[in-house]
């Protein structure tokens, strides 16, 4: 999960990472009260889950609290690189002596963790890597003794960092291990015009894998930000995600849902989404499925593809005759065609109950390609 920059800064603040005072606000009026609050010049910016903020207009210096409404009102709504701005972060403006980029990142090549940091910080950093790539250091981390302020000082002096930056660069790495994030990045972490170091801008990715070592991470979701469905499907424990084709594909086994999608696209047509509904396949996790695959008004035929393992496919094939039956009882009966393709343990036992129940719309094919083809056959051609 990655976090907005206000909650970076909120998550820096609590492991000590020096930050500015700021206050996250969705209104204008309520950008130029936090303004008046903070006493000073501020800088608005808008909260977005992409890069190039700055540059798209979206970070903008206000001298007082009514110029802070103007330019809040400004940013809220704007939409940069397709996520619209719901949110600004009212800050302190502070004067810049330097600006540093500074990040720790899981390094999967070399099976240890990296801090990345460079003396050319700021906006201009992506090009700074890829047209001179010396000037971002690379010192690689020991996952077992980490940063303490020894190798803070040794991180610092190789990138030529000011010494009074080995602190933050502690703390920072506090955060990084005690948040189990897998990436946290200062862009720009700055020098002010007193030498104080501060950290200006945060972006955090948090390891969802240790979500349950951390009941508070829950409450960082962004649930308005999602796609609706993802979120109805999610908050069903559904391993759903949305793509924009016509065939719905439900299967057991994320490696078998993505290559379902992949022979849907072979067959010429393109997966509405991507739905591993995982071993049990109960009636109710079938049905909880099918409604959301449904939900998606662009789905055209639905393609349930099956690998009977230690839940076998008679159970399966209870669990969708049962399902479509609960879909009824709740109003929203199955109204699309659904191609069911089952194999491997009692296969031909879940073919029989299907066949006999005689669902309407529901067609039966042996072959995984085979039912990929029907389905998108079923889906039409797309325009
Ligand atoms: N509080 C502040 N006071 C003074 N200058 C600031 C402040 N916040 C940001 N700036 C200036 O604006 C620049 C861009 O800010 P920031 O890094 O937050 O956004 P961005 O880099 O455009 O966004 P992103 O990191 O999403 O690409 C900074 O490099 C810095 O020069
Ligand atoms: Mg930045």
């Amino acid at each position: 999960m990655d976090l907005y920059e206000y909650q970076a800064r909120d998550l820096f603040e609590a492991h000590e990472v020096p930050v500015l005072p700021g206050v996250v606000v969705t209104t204008p009026e309520a950008a130029r009260a936090a303004a008046a609050e903070l006493g000073c010049s501020v800088v608005i910016k808008a909260q977005v889950k992409t890069g190039g903020r700055g540059k798209a207009g979206g970070v903008k210096l206000a001298a007082d609290a009514d110029e802070a409404r103007a330019k809040a009102d400004d940013i809220l709504g704007m939409d940069i690189k397709g996520h619209r701005v719901n949110r600004v972060l009212v800050t302190t403006a502070t004067d810049i002596a330097d600006e540093y980029y500074f990040s720790y990142l899981l390094d999967r090549t070399n099976r240890t963790f990296l801090a990345m940091a460079s003396l050319e910080g700021g906006v201009e950093i992506e090009e700074t890597a890829a047209t001179n790539p010396e000037a971002l250091v690379r010192v690689p981390i020991d996952p077992l003794t980490g940063v303490d302020s020894a190798k803070a000082r040794e991180i610092v002096a190789a990138v030529g960092l000011p010494e009074q930056a080995a602190e933050a660069v502690e703390s920072l790495w506090s955060a990084f291990v005690a948040e189990d994030a897998l990436l946290v990045e200062v862009n720009p972490l700055v020098r002010d015009a007193g030498g104080a170091i501060v950290a200006l801008d945060g972006k955090v990715t948090l390891d969802d894998n240790a979500g349950i070592r951390h009941v508070a991470h829950a409450g960082l979701r962004d649930h308005d930000s999602a796609d609706p469905l993802e979120a109805r499907a999610h908050a069903k424990d559904l391993n759903y995600v949305r793509l924009d084709g016509r065939v719905g594909v439900i299967g057991n086994g994320a490696g078998l849902v993505m290559s379902t999608l992949d022979v849907v696209a072979l067959a010429g047509a393109r997966p509405a989404n991507f739905l591993d509904i995982g071993g049990g396949a109960s009636a109710e996790v079938m049905a909880n499925g099918l409604e959301i695959v449904l939900a998606d008004p662009a789905v055209r035929s639905v393609l349930v593809n099956v690998f009977g393992g230690i839940t076998a496919c008679d159970a399966v094939a209870d669990g969708i005759v049962r399902a479509f039956a609960l879909l009824a009882s709740r109003g929203e009966p199955v109204d699309r065609p659904v191609v069911v393709r089952l194999d491997g343990n009692r296969a031909d036992e879940g073919r029989r109950i299907l066949g006999a129940a005689g669902l309407p719309g529901l067609e039966l094919v042996d072959t995984m390609d085979g039912a990929a083809a029907r389905a998108a056959e079923l889906a039409g051609r797309e325009a």
